[in-house]
């Protein structure tokens, strides 16, 4: 099982398009797939149209017992099920700061899970905190959307002196450009300037596009209901070459 974090310090830069077209392509080709939505806005859960069930439990989420089962939900996708968000995820940190060995009590949980899925996508809120470092210690990559902009630029590296300066390993960082529009002389750029910069940048970058804007209409991946659109084949390209980082493996289908 391989653990897969979209994350940033900021908001807005398509953390959650990027889990939830990653999530569905990754299941198409029979990865069983497990999208966690760790973000207490929900906005994964709200894409595939799951809710929580009044019993999760905010506590099995850092337990070692086998319990996180119970707040998994199957979407409408075969191999993918969702552990959907709910708004008392906010509490996460606090939680975590009155638990010994705060920074690697989600990997542990989710270790838990290994014999049902091949991948675990954690789609994460904007933020460097408790709950930020457990995703740092549980994700074996690390997809950071960078929009590419001065400030862009600013969280990248800020990300990258936490890790050296708190024991991270700066490899599991794999930044990729997103929401680009090229006619504009500001991103062409800043990727000029990025790629020379951090060459482990992904070659791959998700245009703007207004197909990817419209999964909020249809509540689907933008990957299901128009593939073959730009943007749609853009997040392909991109889960080809996160597939090949990770070095994912397909263990038994489900029946
Ligand atoms: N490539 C894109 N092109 C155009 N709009 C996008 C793109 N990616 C995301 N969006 C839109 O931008 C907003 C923020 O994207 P989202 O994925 O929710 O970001 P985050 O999870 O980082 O907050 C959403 O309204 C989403 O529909
Ligand atoms: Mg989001």
């Amino acid at each position: 099982m391989k653990i897969l974090a979209s994350y940033s310090i900021k908001g807005g830069v398509g953390k959650t398009a990027t889990s939830v077209n990653l999530a569905h392509l990754a299941a198409t080709q029979g990865y069983r797939t497990l999208l966690f939505d760790l973000d207490p806005q929900g906005a994964s859960s709200f894409y595939f149209r799951v809710r929580p069930s009044e019993k999760c439990k905010s506590k099995f989420f850092f337990s070692k017992e086998k319990k996180l089962q119970k707040n998994i939900k199957a979407s409408d996708f075969p191999y993918l099920d969702i552990l959907p968000a709910k708004l008392s995820f906010r509490n996460f940190d606090i939680m975590l700061n009155y638990m010994k060995k705060s920074t690697t009590r989600l990997h542990k949980t989710l270790l838990t899970l290994k014999k049902e899925y091949d991948l675990i996508l954690i789609d994460c809120p904007p933020s460097i905190s408790l709950l930020s470092e457990n995703v740092f210690n549980a994700a074996d990559k690390i997809l950071i959307p960078l929009i590419p902009t001065t400030l862009s630029e600013r969280t990248l590296q800020q990300l990258t002196t936490f890790f050296t300066t708190h024991g991270y390993r700066n490899k599991k960082l794999i930044p990729f450009f997103s929401m680009v529009q090229t006619q504009k002389k500001l991103h062409k750029d800043a990727m000029t300037r990025l790629r020379k910069q951090y060459p482990r940048l992904l070659e791959t970058s998700i245009p703007f596009s207004a197909d990817i804007e419209k999964m909020g209409i249809h509540r689907e991946p933008v990957t299901a209901f128009a593939k073959d659109t730009a943007g749609a084949q853009a997040f392909k390209t991109l889960w080809e070459e996160v597939e090949s980082e990770l070095a994912c493996s397909k263990q038994k289908k489900r029946a």
